[in-house]
This record gives structure tokens, sequence and C-alpha cells, in this order.
């Protein structure tokens, strides 16, 4: 175990999700999810960890673990309970969690799309409905208009690629209805609402004098697919599954190029940069076997074996988000803001290691070239894994849905000592004892 040290000017964070941790809200399509009784666990994301009652006490823990910046999403239901009607008391409200935030030095990052939808939305065929970028931005058009005075950083979508796979390929995510060309109509529709909603972010901070860069990106859940060994044909799924599950989505969102089978690699929207930072949101890897089922690609997913796994059964690789952001700098080039990366450790065996892991591999990509100014840990607080429900312990922060009381866990004082210190020294590795020896 070594010390190593990030440069001065990178900044340390969390990411969370309205969703995922507000409560409260019944006009949303993971509310209706929960009251059918279809998360795995059969929990409901109703109450979650309360945040939205909460938000000082958990700036407030922020603030004692030193955070720098603060990555949250905005909760299109509660802003347009019904299409075309504005909720200005739900903007007033996210506002006092914003200025909160710049009063306590934190820098947010607003999330205006994170797999959550009104049931209006839902209703009207969600992001397979043609007229779905349009919506998406008179939407994020009025929160921009509200909020964008406190906020510069924005992140049209989070993992758009994640959302339609698991709402129209996998099915496990609502309105549960999987529809192999759904799966492609929702790609091209949120590649075209992100385009319309940089050009406006980008427009309205300008006309209105907002103060600060603006910085526009795309939140991208980006995997590696690595082959069986000795499954020679595993070859062909781990090409389509990467193009399908990763080019498409960013070339269309970045450069505007929508190609087969979401356009025909032309511009609709025009050829330019829509990308200002290249979000990253990094988990573990996928072994890919070969399967004769043309509807999952010919792809069989699997877990590398003999190898640590987390409480959800993902394979720690901390090698993965080297490979990940070395290949994303080499083809784009952009800054690179680390949106997501976590694991569940309900126990916390592991996640200071796991810490420790990730941020050395960020420490080797600076090292060699590669831009990453940012790292925003999933996630500040346990909170509502969508359809695996509350079980998965995702936060840094533990809290007890019974009482929603907030306990700091061991890897989150570790983790809120790297951020003080911008690395970790030789002091910290002998404080933590759960890292491990070399
Ligand atoms: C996602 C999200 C988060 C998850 C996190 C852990 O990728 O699903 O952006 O909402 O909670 O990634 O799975």
């Amino acid at each position: 175990m070594k010390p190593f040290q990030l440069p001065g000017n990178f900044l340390f964070g969390t990411a969370t999700a309205s969703l995922q941790i507000e409560g409260g809200d019944r006009n949303n399509n993971w509310y209706r999810f929960c009251e059918q009784g279809k998360t795995k666990d059969g929990t409901h994301c109703i109450v979650a960890a309360d945040h939205w009652n909460r938000y000082k006490e958990d700036i407030a823990l922020m603030k004692e673990l030193n955070q720098q910046v603060y990555r949250m999403s905005i909760e299109w239901s509660r802003i347009e309970p019904r299409q075309g009607e504005y909720n200005e008391e739900a903007l007033v409200h996210y506002r006092k969690i914003l200025k909160h935030l710049l009063d306590n030095d934190i820098q947010p990052l607003v999330t205006l799309h994170h797999f959550s939808n009104p049931i209006w939305f839902e209703d009207v065929g969600g992001w397979a409905n043609k007229n779905s970028p349009q919506i998406f931005h008179d939407f994020a058009k009025k929160v921009v208009y509200s909020l964008g005075d406190l906020v510069s950083d924005w992140i049209t979508i989070n993992e758009p690629n994640v959302y339609a796979e698991g709402t129209y390929s996998a099915g496990n995510y609502p309105p549960n209805k999987p529809n192999f060309l759904h799966f492609f109509s929702c790609a091209k529709h949120m590649a075209k609402a992100h385009i319309l909603t940089y050009k406006s972010i980008h427009k309205i901070r300008e006309e209105r004098g907002f103060s600060g860069q603006t910085m526009v990106g795309v939140a991208n859940h980006l995997r590696i697919f690595d082959r069986e060994e000795g499954d020679l044909l595993a070859k062909i799924p781990i090409k389509l599954v990467d193009y399908i599950f990763h080019d498409i989505f960013m070339e269309a969102m970045i450069y505007g190029k929508f190609k087969f089978p979401i356009g025909f690699g032309t511009y609709p929207l025009g050829k330019d940069t829509y990308c200002d930072f290249m979000g990253i949101n990094y988990y573990t890897r996928d072994i890919i076997k070969f399967s004769f089922n043309p509807f999952r690609l010919f792809s069989k997913l699997t877990v590398k074996e003999n190898t640590p796994t987390n409480d959800l059964g993902w394979e720690l690789y901390p090698e993965g988000l080297y490979r990940i952001c070395k290949k994303a700098w080499d083809d784009y080039g952009f800054p690179i803001f680390i949106t997501e990366n976590g694991t569940c450790d309900a126990k916390d065996d592991f996640r200071g290691q796991y810490i420790y892991d990730h941020l050395h591999v960020v420490k080797r990509l600076i090292d060699d070239g590669v831009d990453v100014q940012r790292y925003y840990h999933w996630s500040l607080i346990d909170n509502f894994e969508w359809d695996e429900g509350l079980t998965p312990r995702f936060g840094l922060i533990e809290v007890d849905y019974e009482t929603q009381e907030r306990t700091i866990r061991e890897s989150a004082k570790f983790y809120g000592d790297i951020a003080k210190e911008s690395g970790v020294t030789k002091e910290l590795i002998e404080k933590y004892s759960f890292l491990q020896a070399d």
C-alpha cells in the first residue's frame, strides 16, 4: 500500500439521484412501480432516505467529509406533475438545497434526467414517443431558467444506455414492457433531447448573464466487456455490445452523429460538439460468452470466476477504470469527471480498499496525461437502488430506514481524509487498518 498525491485542484465529491434519496413524491413512474410491488425486496421508494426534508443534515455531513463538489438530480415529476403545469414550490425547494450547498462551499453538478419520469410522460409512451425530445427539452429549459443562476455544471441525462437497456431490453425498469425497437427509439430520442438541452443551457445562461463557466455533459455508464477465455465466438457479441451499448450513444450525444440503427451516419440536429466534459460512471466489468439469442446481441454476460465481488455480485475491478478512462481520453479528449464510482458493501468490509484502489487508478491516469478533474463517489448515503429496492447499501453514510438516523462509515472517514489531503498519505495508511498490506 503506497501513499499517492492527486493535484491540489482535483475535486472530490459524491453523487446521488433525486428519486433514490428524496422520498415523498407520488407523481413518478417508480412510485407506481413500487405500488405494484415490483421491487425485488418488496421495499418502496416513497420514503427512501427522506433527503427532501433532511437536506441540511446531509449537506452538513458532506462538509464534515471535506467534500468540494456534489452531484444531485432534479425530479421531473415534482417540477411538472402534469404536462405543462409547473410546481413553483418544488423549484423554490431546490433553490434552497442549491443555496445551502453554495453557502457550504460545495459546488453542485445537477442532473436533469436520472432514470425517473413523470407518470403522465410514461403514459404517453415515454422515451419511445417521437415527441419526447421536445417534451423533455421544455422541462429542462424551465429548470435552467429557474436555477441557472445557482448552477453552472449540468448533466442532461444520466446513463441513457442503462436506462434504455433496463426499460426496453431487459424490461426490469418501469413500465416493464420490453420492446427491442423501442430501445433504439429511446436512444435516438435521448440523444436528441441531450443536444437540444445542451444548446439551451448554454444559450439561457449566456443570455441571462449567469456567472461561472457553463459545463454541460452526459453521465455515460461505461463498462469493460472481456471475452470468456477460450470462447472464440465471443468476439462477435463483444463488438456488437460495445457498439450498441457505447458507440451509438457516445457518437450521437457528443458529435450529433446518428449511426445505424438510430440513423444513417447523419447529423439530424447538426454536426457539432455537444459536450464540455466527459462524465464517466464506472463500476465493474462483464465477461461475455457467445449465445444464440439475437435479442441479447448474441451475448451472455457473466462474472469472472474466483474474483472478489460486491453485495450484488459485481466484480471489483479497478483496472477497468483505467481502461475505460484511457480509451475515452484517447478517443474523445474531453476533460473527465468520474460522475459515479462506488460499490454496495453493507458491512463496509471492502469499500475503503475500493476507494483506495480506484483513486490510485486516477493517479495513474493523471500521470499518464489523462485530464481527470473530479471524482464523485456513488453514493453519499444509502439509497433506493431501483428494482433492487433499499437492500443494496452504496452509501458512504449508513441510513437506518426505520429511524432515518445517519451513521458515517469508516470508509467515509477515509474518503473524507483523502479529500482533505488530496491524496493518501503515509499517515492515512497507518490510520485505517482496513487497508490491506501490500
Ligand atoms: C445507475 C445509476 C445509479 C445507481 C448506481 C448503482 O447506474 O443505475 O446512475 O442510479 O444507483 O449506479 O447501481
